[in-house]
């Protein structure tokens, strides 16, 4: 059986070479570069591909993958969004993710930046290296004294909450489909109109999907408490950019911890030597501002994860190749 991974980095190499050593009888071939229309003819003769979600994969990728016979593209990621369901079930082509590497990664970034936000670190960074060591007037409120809405209660938000009630927050939660333990907590308000207005922070933690596009947005925003706390940790396209843009300047939102933008494909994880050639004026917009903190989609990024997200994909890759069948696979 042969397997060829895409876009490899060199912090998965170890991972992926130990997979190897115990999986003698797959060949693998390990390819820096990312899969696209065209790099897809490196796939040529290996029955699955595994690779990272970067780039779309379109009806072409997939259509030229058909024709090569490949058996099953492995996502190592959670997000399955930029994926062509309909061409790959045309080409008999299963797909599968790695549903839960570490949802700990995520939460515990996200509550990483949002004590950042609340003891204004970034201001202080910035008056410390120009010289003025005073308290005021950046006095910090406290995360026990505030609502944290947590929208969407899958693995991520979950582990998000467990946290934030360690820090002695009340939480509230909004899920179309509701986690039963929660449930019974009683932690969930019946509309995201009800978190919007009730949260000092809302903490997002849900898929891209159609329904939620944007679902931050002028309106939205208009609904919440003045001085919002915003953390998308999760997909950019949950949040319409501009009008964030027009909240922060408006004081309607406080603060906001973006480790995903709805423009990230070619801007983020890119070297561009210089804040100047960020060639995007809204990310340099966000940068510039004391309240907002941007981060490259760097929630995921540890050893744990990682190596989770090798193995598990590898493993998807390799039990699809041989028996049609893994835990693994998303039916869409
Ligand atoms: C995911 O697993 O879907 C993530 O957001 C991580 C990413 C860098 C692809």
């Amino acid at each position: 059986m042969k397997i060829i991974v895409y876009g490899v980095r060199d912090d998965e190499k170890p991972f992926l070479k130990e997979w190897e050593a115990q999986n003698e009888s797959v060949d693998v071939q390990i390819e820096s570069v990312l899969l696209d229309a065209d790099s897809v003819k490196l796939a040529n003769g290996f029955d699955g591909v595994v690779a990272f979600q970067q780039k779309p994969y379109t009806a072409e990728i997939l259509d030229q993958l058909g024709t090569f016979g490949t058996k099953v593209l492995s996502l190592r990621n959670v997000g399955v969004d930029n994926v062509d369901f309909t061409a790959a079930n045309r080409n008999h082509i299963k797909v599968t993710n790695v549903p839960a590497y570490s949802p700990q990664a995520i939460a515990e970034f996200t509550v990483t930046q949002l004590m950042q936000l609340l003891r204004n670190t970034k201001v202080f960074n910035h008056k410390i290296v120009n010289g003025d060591l005073r308290w005021a007037p950046n006095i910090a409120t406290e995360l026990n004294q505030l609502t944290v809405g947590v929208f969407a209660t899958g693995r991520i938000g979950r582990a998000a909450i467990q946290i934030y009630r360690g820090f002695g927050a009340k939480v509230i939660a909004y899920d179309i489909f509701k986690n039963p333990e929660l449930d019974k907590e009683g932690i969930y308000v019946d509309t995201p109109e009800e978190l919007y207005r009730q949260s000092d922070v809302i903490s997002l933690h849900a898929p891209a999907v159609k329904e939620n596009e944007h679902m931050l947005n002028d309106n939205t925003f208009a609904q919440m408490k003045d001085g919002v706390i915003i953390l998308n940790p999760a997909r950019g396209t949950l949040v319409d950019t501009d009008a964030l843009i027009r909240a922060l300047d408006s004081g309607k939102v406080g603060g906001a911890a973006l480790d995903v933008y709805e423009d990230e494909v070619g801007v983020f994880n890119t070297d561009f030597g210089s804040f100047d050639k960020i060639p995007d004026a809204r990310i340099k917009n966000l940068l510039e501002r004391d309240n907002v903190l941007v981060t490259p989609h760097i929630a995921f990024y540890t050893k744990t994860a990682v190596k989770s997200m090798v193995n598990t994909s590898m493993d998807a890759s390799r039990d699809v190749i041989s028996t049609g069948e893994s835990d693994k696979i998303v039916k869409n």
